[in-house]
């Protein structure tokens, strides 16, 4: 399933991010109640879900979580494992295939772990498949000026770069899928689009409860832009979802 055709069909670029704080492991009967009704109120508005470790960890993955993921399929929308794959080769590529498997269409994946036996078994895999991976190039937490923000001396040109401005230089010549930027730093999606141009479309989470701001973020070049908590825990997450559609289709 491709998340450009069915967000140009819904005209929603909103990417849902399906989590939930944490839950006594006892009450996760409820958990999946919870995450069922969420789908369902909400899933008119998106283009896409996003799972964290917030169900799997409590709902298994190939228990409860698969059947979220063939709920949100049977609504026609894509599901999307945000794992960040972090490891070695090996291991790696166990968790691909394990999260394909469970039915998922793109996994999220660090770059900073390198191509040989760290990110190509995952591409493999996810080749193989004929699914998608998509790389983190600055994430939207406070932090991320430690690990993505800082300037490197990139290993093939030896020319000094921001961490970042090398990972969209790695998004774009591996072809993948979508690159991650946090909606807290639109001039940052600005400089990593202008990398990118239209060939690898920007998700950007942190809007709402984080700070980041629909029109800047989609202004400066984002294509989806990943909401959690703004929707899922609001009194009334279809509407909330829906109200985030329409400011988004403004800016369009
Ligand atoms: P909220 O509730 O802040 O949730 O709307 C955001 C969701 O997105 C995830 N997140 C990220 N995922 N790179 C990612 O791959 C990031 O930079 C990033 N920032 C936030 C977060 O885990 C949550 O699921």
């Amino acid at each position: 399933m491709k998340i450009r055709q069915v967000a140009e069909a819904k005209k929603s670029p909103i990417v849902l991010a399906l989590d939930f704080p944490f839950e006594r492991p006892e009450n996760r009967n409820a958990l999946f109640s919870r995450a069922e009704h969420v789908l369902e109120a909400v899933h008119p508005f998106v283009c896409a879900v996003k799972f964290n470790h917030h169900l799997v960890l409590p709902l298994g993955v190939f228990d409860r979580v698969q059947k979220l993921v063939k709920q949100v399929h049977d609504y026609g929308v894509v599901a999307i494992m945000d794992c960040k794959v972090n490891d070695i080769g090996s291991t790696n590529q166990a968790i691909a295939e394990y999260y394909y498997a469970a039915g998922f269409d793109a996994l999220i994946a660090n770059p900073f772990i390198g191509w040989e036996e760290g990110l190509k078994p995952i591409f493999d895999v996810a080749h193989r498949l004929e699914r998608g991976v998509i790389l983190l190039v600055y994430m939207s937490h406070k932090g991320a000026t430690e690990g993505y923000g800082q300037t490197i001396i990139e290993a093939e040109t030896r020319e000094k770069i921001p961490q970042y401005v090398s990972f969209a230089k790695k998004a774009l010549k591996l072809d993948a899928d979508g690159a991650v930027v946090g909606a807290t730093y639109p001039e940052k999606i600005k400089e990593i689009h202008q990398v990118l141009g239209e060939k690898i479309p920007i998700f950007s989470p942190g809007i709402g409860v984080q700070g980041g701001e629909i029109k800047a973020a989609l202004e400066a070049g984002a294509s989806y832009l990943i909401v959690g908590r703004a929707i899922v825990q609001a009194e009334d997450p279809g509407g909330s979802a829906k109200e985030i559609m329409k400011l988004a289709r403004l800016e369009k």
